[in-house]
């Protein structure tokens, strides 16, 4: 296919991990915003087309989210396009992942577990959260330096996730080791059948987690999903990839939403001041809200056309894969005035951070939670650190990853 985009010729590949090595490219996007239609990015692998359309703008990410007749996620929903490199029978297990289903048959997956993951009952988890934050800050502070990722990006939301959904203790260190191998390869080329290989283990253990919450019931969502199988709600594959989905997305993206927040507390002074005056201000709610905006740790998704349409003066035809850039339109000038500042007074707050339509994140109260009280608990203590070595991003073009942080206590 031969397109021909403006000004592409000092841009970035934006499928290339390369091209996020060292930051999000958010001047080549400013570029790409302002351009007309959205652009074609060619690529060698990942797709059915020999490259993508990626979408900048905010108003076009949820234009085409919205399409939910006219875009899939049967094939996948990043780049590179799982189906291409899994095996038939990958295929057939992963087709079962919520995040795999099109809607109605997805609409009736998600209203299983819907319920418990809404704000109220959200809400009742901030006693047990706070001790967890407070464990893995006590922890961490007692040393006089440290690794922020580790010690405390890690612990939170692995031991958060492991109590929502009813993980043994002794078992939350694998599941974060196995969540680690499945992002390891997210960005190789057949990272569809290297992804299905890594999850195997994760898939085996929550096979036994089946079988023990029906043997031991108990007031969690693992228990709840079991009971759903047995009514007939759900089938065992759905049950498996379902709770091997909450666990792998409610610990990355909320593990690396803490990394770089805290990252930029260390090494800008005015977001220091920000994080620090936030409790007394009542405004740690806003805090987190900006730091959603400004990280996005979930830089992208994909969506697979199935039949042509049009977005923002470009024909889309069936099979052509968007690249929702959502790290891009959170940054988007016809939205959010001075988007390139950190301000967590800013009178914007919608941000595409946890995605819209109907594949919006489930767990967006849960990880906000999460954030608020690590803020508030950070402001309460008046914790001060700085940074202790060079800070260490992941190598991927879909997951805005920070793999260490040294600090020192000061
Ligand atoms: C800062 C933390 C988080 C971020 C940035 C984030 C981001 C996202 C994004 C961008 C999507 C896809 C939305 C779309 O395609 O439009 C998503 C989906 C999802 N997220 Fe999150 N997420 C976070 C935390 C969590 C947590 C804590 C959980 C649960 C424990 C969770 C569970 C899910 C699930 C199950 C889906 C699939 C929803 C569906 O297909 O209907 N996420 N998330």
């Amino acid at each position: 296919m031969t397109v021909v985009n403006e000004a592409s010729i000092d841009l970035p590949d934006f499928s290339d991990p390369a091209t996020f090595a060292d930051q999000v490219p958010h001047e080549a996007f400013d570029q790409v915003r302002s351009m007309s239609g959205l652009y074609w990015q060619p690529t060698e692998y990942g797709t059915l087309r020999e490259g993508f359309w990626l979408a900048t703008r905010f108003a076009d990410i949820v234009a085409v989210e919205a399409k939910s007749q006219e875009v899939t996620c049967k094939q996948g929903f990043n780049f590179p396009l799982n189906i291409l490199s899994e095996s038939p029978e990958q295929a057939e297990f992963n087709s079962h992942m919520l995040m795999r289903k099109d809607p109605p048959d997805h609409g009736r997956m998600r209203r299983v577990a819907a319920a418990a993951f809404g704000p109220r009952v959200v809400a009742r988890f901030d006693g047990w959260i706070r001790d967890i934050v407070n464990e893995a800050l006590d922890s961490a502070l007692a040393k006089p330096e440290f690794d922020w990722v580790v010690e405390v990006g890690k612990y939170i939301p692995s031991r958060v996730v492991a109590r929502v959904l009813g993980v043994a203790d002794d078992r939350i260190e694998d599941v974060v080791d196995w969540t680690d191998a499945v992002f390891a390869v997210s960005s190789e080329a057949d990272a569809g059948a290297k992804q299905s290989e890594a999850a195997q283990a994760l898939y085996m253990y929550c096979a036994e987690l089946q079988q023990a919450k029906l043997r031991a019931p108990d007031d969690d969502v693992a228990t709840a999903l079991a009971q759903a199988v047995e009514r007939g709600d759900l089938n065992d594959t759905e049950f498996l990839t379902f709770i091997g989905l909450l666990l792998v997305a409610g610990y990355e993206t909320t593990h690396t939403l803490i990394n770089h927040s805290m990252r930029l507390i260390v090494e800008n002074d005015e977001i220091r001041k920000y994080a620090g005056d936030a409790l007394e201000e009542g405004t740690v709610d806003r805090l987190v809200d900006e730091f959603l905006r400004y990280i996005t740790p979930a830089m992208n998704m994909a969506r697979i056309a199935t039949t042509d349409f049009e977005i923002a003066g470009t024909t889309i035809r069936k099979d052509d894969m968007i690249q929702l850039m959502f790290v891009a339109a959170n940054r988007d000038p016809a939205v959010f005035s001075r988007p390139h500042e950190f301000d967590p007074h800013r009178p914007e707050t919608a941000t595409l951070t946890f995605g819209s339509g109907p594949h919006r994140c489930l767990g967006s109260a849960l990880a906000k939670l999460e954030l608020r009280i690590l803020f508030e608990q950070l402001a309460e203590r008046g914790v001060k650190l700085e940074l202790n070595g060079e800070p260490k991003r992941g190598w991927s073009a879909w997951i805005n990853q920070l793999h260490s942080l040294p600090v020192r206590v000061v």
